[in-house]
């Protein structure tokens, strides 16, 4: 009897937010779902997801990098990197969704928490503290480099397993808005002056 009163008490609804919750994974990493109507095998959706997620981790790696990049910048350079380095962070952030998503959609679990991200990305680690301009786009730079290989990789195997979606997202976002962002960095590291031409012998004998 006092059971049955204990259920009932249970059972009826509270305004009280039932706190500190915790249970099982409904799905473990590393896995996907058996049975989506994708028409695409399980097999592939698995290598799909997997090299996805090494995407991923690298891509939310330079996405940091990015804001990094963006609050530590110093020099006569300051105000258009400072601008420039978010707006390449911004258009990364939409990349790591686009990514994520595409995971999900595929049936398996995207890489989300930081720790795990640090554990799996291909990127070299910065120090903690500030660095010269120089060696920001350079390890900006190092780190588009990993992410174009990679794409250009995934990009051929998803079109030879017949995932044309990932192919779609790997070519036309990731590996596009990668190579955008190396040419507008690269720019930045091409010694030319800044006041005064450098005479070549040719325009020296003509003054
Ligand atoms: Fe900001």
């Amino acid at each position: 009897m006092a059971k049955r009163r204990e259920v009932k008490l249970s059972q009826k609804i509270s305004a009280q937010p039932r706190l500190h919750q915790r249970a099982g994974e409904i799905q473990a990493y590393g896995t996907v779902n058996h049975l989506l109507p994708l028409e695409l095998e399980e097999p592939v959706r698995l290598e799909m997801t997997e090299q996805l997620n090494q995407l991923l981790a690298d891509t939310m790696t330079l996405r940091d990098l990015y804001k990094k990049s963006h609050w530590q910048v110093a020099g006569p350079t300051f105000y258009q990197l400072h601008l420039l380095f978010d707006k390449h962070y911004g258009e990364q952030v939409e990349l790591v969704d686009s990514i994520a998503e595409r995971i999900q959609l595929l049936g398996g679990v995207s890489i989300a928490m930081a720790a795990d991200v640090a554990e799996a990305t291909q990127i070299e680690r910065p120090p903690r503290g500030r660095e010269e301009v120089p060696v920001q786009l350079s390890r900006l730079l190092d780190a588009h480099q990993v992410i174009v290989g990679e794409s250009r990789k995934l990009a051929r195997l998803a079109s030879t397993l017949g995932d044309d979606g990932t192919n779609d997202l790997v070519v036309g976002e990731v590996l596009r808005t990668n190579e955008l962002q190396v040419w507008f960095l690269s720019e930045h590291l091409v010694e030319v002056p800044l006041v005064r031409a450098k005479k070549t012998s040719a325009a020296a004998d003509v003054a």
